[in-house]
């Protein structure tokens, strides 16, 4: 039996990239190849929807050919097993958490496969692309679907759900983030102020490095799977 009851994990690209998904600030990463102002921003859509919209349209589709890795399968297999309290927050908006099979998962930087209307303010399950302007599955109208993407000045999604959460953690643990972007650069603090032990699991030591009480550095399907089994007891 674990000592810890209530876990938080905190996961980002790192933990999709040996499944084949760029990272943003790695060498080659998504921010290498684009200008976050020009793509990932309210005021870019304004200034360039086509611009906006065939970026996400790239990568909705390129996700929809990657798969699931070790890591992803190690936590749902958590998620399975773990009697006490789990939430796993992920900053990414590619859908392999679920596709392991996680249930107990929030988005807070949305999520590509799902389309926003502006109209009618529904949010719709989406693989297709938006560049050709189709209309809103909900309201019917043309010309209102976003892709439903918190963007850079932007209010992230369930942060109450999130710091209830922290709040009553006994245990946080960060998945392949660098620490860049907050919020959820500020959890680790969060956590700890809550009482918790705080662990990252990363291929390097990020910019948080400092705030956790252990780091373990290395690939997150050598490190995910290892750490599960330790809290599983297998
Ligand atoms: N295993 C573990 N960690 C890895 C691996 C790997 N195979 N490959 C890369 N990493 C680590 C890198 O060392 C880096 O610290 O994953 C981290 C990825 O950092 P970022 O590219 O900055 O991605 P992330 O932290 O998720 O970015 C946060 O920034 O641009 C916004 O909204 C975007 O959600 C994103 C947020």
């Amino acid at each position: 039996m674990s000592v810890f009851q209530n876990i938080v994990v905190l996961t980002g690209a790192g933990i999709s990239a040996e499944s084949g998904i760029d990272t943003f600030r790695g060498g080659g990463g998504l921010w290498e190849q684009h200008r976050v102002e020009d793509v990932a921003t309210p005021e870019a859509f304004a200034r360039d929807p086509d611009l906006v919209l065939r970026f996400y349209d790239e990568r909705r589709a390129a996700i929809q050919t990657k798969a699931p890795n070790a890591a992803h399968e190690a936590l749902a297999r958590l998620d399975a097993r773990w009697a006490g309290e789990l939430l796993i927050v992920t900053q990414n908006v590619d859908d392999l958490h679920e596709r392991a099979g996680t249930k107990r998962l929030v988005h807070m930087h949305g999520e590509q496969l799902s389309a926003w209307c502006t109209a009618c303010d529904q949010r719709s399950r989406w693989t297709g692309s938006l560049i050709d302007r189709p209309a809103c599955p909900a309201c019917g109208m043309v010309g209102y679907l976003r892709p439903d993407i918190v963007w850079f000045g932007e209010m992230p999604y369930h942060m109450d759900d999130i710091y209830r959460a922290l709040n009553r953690a006994d245990l946080f643990v960060s998945i392949g983030t660098s620490g860049a972007v907050y919020p959820a650069a500020g959890f680790v603090r969060e956590a700890r102020q809550a009482g918790a032990r705080t662990l990252e699991l990363n291929l390097e030591p990020s910019e948080g490095s400092y705030w956790f009480a252990e780091s373990r550095h290395g690939r997150a399907t050598t490190l995910v799977p290892q750490w599960v089994d330790q809290m599983l007891g297998d």
